[in-house]
C-alpha cells in the first residue's frame, strides 16, 4: 500500500500506546470544562483558551504515539529521496491508519495539524519548525523543554511551544549538530552550528546547562535589512545615511560597535552596500552571516577544531591567508579574539575601506576592547605605541544600540582624530539624544548631529561626496 516507503505493510496493533481518551473518541471533539469544575463560572475567553490548551496537549499525545509508529514503519533511507509532496502524503496515509486503528477521530483542521507536525518531527526540527518558518521571528532561545521565547520585533516572548521533554529538546539538538558532523554528549556539552536555512545555533545541554538544554537561534533572513529599511525603522537618519555612504566610499576603517543582538552584523551588512562594484570584497566570519551583493566577493568561515582537537581554521588564520588573496578590502563580522593584530595591520597597510564589528558598549568602550584583545594575543608593545597604532588603523566607530523598548538605533557616530599624549582622541559627530519615555515604555528621542563638522570633509569632497554643511548642523 505505501510500498515506496514502508518497511512492512502497517499491520493493526493491539494495546497501541497512547490509547484515546474517553473525551477522544467523540469526532471532532474536544475537552470541555464543565461549570461544576470551576467554582465561578469563567469567561468564555478562558473557557476558549482552556479548551485550545486542552486540545493541543491531546493532538500532541497523539502526534507522540504515532510518531514512535512512523519511525519504525517509514523506510528511513527512502526518505532522503522523497519529494516533499509524497512524503507529506505518505504521512498522512500512515497518520490516518494509525487513528483509525486507534479508533480516534479527529476534525480536518486537527489533523491537518497533526500531520504537519508529524512532518516537521520526521523531516525537521520538531516544534522548532513553525518558529524558524515564521517571518516576523529573529531569535528563538529555548530555556529547558518547556520554556521557548522568542524575539518579535525587539521584544522578547514566551511562546506557546513546547517540547514534550528533554530527551525530545535532545534529540532535536542532536539532530542539528549531527548534520554538520558534530556531536554533544558529557565530554563536550556545547556546540555551534548553522542549520539549513543559514541561520546561526549554538547550544549547551546538562548538566553544565542546570535546567535542561540551552539553545539559541538567530534566524537567517534572505532580505537582509537596506540601509533605506534601517531609515525607514529609525535606526538612522538620511543624513547620518549620506555620511556613512561617503565614509564607505572613501575608504574609512569602520568599527561597528554594540552588545549582543543590538543589530552589529545588520548594520555592516547594510554598509557593505556602498561598496563599488569593482572592488574585490573578502569576508571572514565564525558563521557565515553577511550577504554582500558586489560580484567580486570571496566568503571565509572559520571551523572549530573536531572531537579530537585537530583541525581548526580561525579567524586569524583565514585573515592572514587572506592577505595573500589580493583583497582591495577585507571584512571580519566580529573581531573578538587575536585576529585584532592582523586586522588592525590590514587596516593599516593598504587595505584601507576594511570593517568589523566588535562587542562593546560604546565607542570608548570599542577601543578598550580592542587594546585588552591585543594585550591579551601577547603583543607585548608600549601603550601608546598600541594606542597609535589602533588610532591610525580606525577611522570611524558606528555605535549600534538595542534601547529598551526593543528599538534597535545607530546611538553614534563618532570619529578616531588622532592622538593627544598617550589618549586616543575622538569626537562624535551624530548621536541619538534620549529626551524622555512614554507611558508605555516607548523612548522618546531623536538623532542629532553635535555641531563638529567631519576632520574627513576634506576627503569627502576630493572623493566626489560634497555633503551640505548643513548636516552637521545640530537642531536645538
Ligand atoms: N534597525 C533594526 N530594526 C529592526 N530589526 C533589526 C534592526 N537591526 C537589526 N535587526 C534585527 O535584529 C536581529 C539581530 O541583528 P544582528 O544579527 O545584526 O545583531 P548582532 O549585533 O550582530 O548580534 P550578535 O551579537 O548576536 O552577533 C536580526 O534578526 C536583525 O534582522
Ligand atoms: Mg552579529
Amino acid at each position: 500500500m505505501f510500498s515506496r516507503f514502508s518497511k512492512t505493510p502497517a499491520s493493526p496493533r493491539p494495546g497501541t500506546p497512547g490509547a484515546p481518551t474517553a473525551a477522544a473518541t467523540a469526532p471532532g471533539a474536544a475537552p470541555r470544562v464543565t461549570a461544576a469544575q470551576v467554582p465561578q463560572k469563567p469567561s468564555a475567553e478562558a473557557l476558549a483558551a482552556d479548551r485550545d490548551k486542552k486540545r493541543k496537549e491531546r493532538l500532541t499525545e497523539l502526534k507522540v504515539s504515532i510518531h514512535r509508529r512512523l519511525l519504525e514503519d517509514l523506510n528511513l533511507s527512502a526518505l532522503e529521496s522523497a519529494t516533499e509532496q509524497s512524503l507529506k502524503q505518505e504521512i498522512a496515509s500512515l497518520a490516518s491508519e494509525a487513528l483509525d486503528e486507534m479508533s480516534v477521530a479527529l476534525n480536518k483542521e486537527d489533523r491537518l495539524a497533526l500531520n504537519q507536525e508529524l512532518y516537521d518531527e520526521v523531516m525537521g526540527l520538531g516544534p522548532l519548525e513553525p518558529l524558524l518558518k515564521d517571518e516576523t521571528i529573529n531569535d528563538i532561545l529555548v530555556n529547558g523543554p518547556k520554556r521557548i521565547f522568542v524575539e518579535r520585533a525587539g521584544k522578547l516572548e514566551l511562546s506557546d511551544v513546547t517540547f514534550r521533554d528533554e530527551r525530545h529538546l535532545l534529540r532535536i539538538i542532536d539532530k542539528i549538530v549531527s548534520a554538520v558532523g558534530r556531536r554533544v554528549d558529557e565530554q563536550n556539552p556545547y556546540c555551534d552550528a548553522r542549520l539549513q536555512d543559514g541561520s546561526r545555533f549554538n547550544c549547551m545541554i546538562p548538566p553544565i546547562a542546570v535546567d535542561g538544554s540551552l539553545v539559541s537561534i538567530r534566524k537567517f533572513k534572505k532580505d537582509k535589512l537596506k540601509i533605506q529599511d534601517l531609515v525607514n525603522f529609525g535606526a538612522f537618519t538620511e543624513e547620518m545615511a549620506a555620511y556613512l555612504q561617503a565614509a564607505v566610499s572613501c575608504r574609512l576603517n569602520i568599527i561597528v560597535s554594540g552588545g549582543t543582538g543590538s543589530g552589529k552584523t545588520t548594520t555592516l551588512n547594510a554598509l557593505s552596500s556602498f561598496i563599488d562594484n569593482h572592488e574585490r570584497v573578502l569576508t571572514i566570519e565564525d558563521t557565515a552571516e553577511l550577504q554582500l551583493q558586489q560580484i567580486h566577493v570571496g566568503r571565509m568561515e572559520s571551523r572549530p577544531a573536531n572531537v579530537e582537537g585537530k583541525g581548526a581554521v580561525t579567524q586569524r588564520d583565514c585573515l592572514r591567508n587572506a592577505l595573500r588573496m589580493r583583497p582591495d578590502r577585507i571584512i571580519v563580522g566580529e573581531t573578538r579574539g587575536e585576529e585584532v593584530i592582523d586586522m588592525l595591520q590590514a587596516m593599516n597597510t593598504g587595505h584601507d575601506g576594511s570593517m568589523t564589528t566588535i562587542h562593546a558598549n560604546n565607542p570608548r568602550d570599542a577601543i578598550s576592547r580592542l587594546e585588552n584583545m591585543v594585550a591579551l594575543a601577547g603583543i607585548e608593545m608600549p601603550l601608546k605605541a598600541m594606542r597609535s597604532q589602533i588610532a591610525s588603523a580606525v577611522n570611524l566607530i558606528v555605535q549600534a544600540s538595542r534601547l529598551q523598548d526593543g528599538t534597535r538605533r545607530m546611538t553614534s557616530i563618532t570619529e578616531i582624530t588622532g592622538m593627544e599624549g598617550e589618549v586616543i582622541s575622538m569626537q562624535e559627530v551624530f548621536r541619538f539624544e534620549r529626551l524622555g519615555i512614554e507611558p508605555n515604555g516607548r523612548i522618546i528621542g531623536r538623532f542629532n548631529a553635535t555641531g563638529i563638522r567631519s576632520s574627513y570633509s576634506d576627503r569627502f569632497r576630493q572623493w566626489g561626496f560634497d555633503l551640505p554643511a548643513s548636516i552637521y548642523e545640530p537642531i536645538v
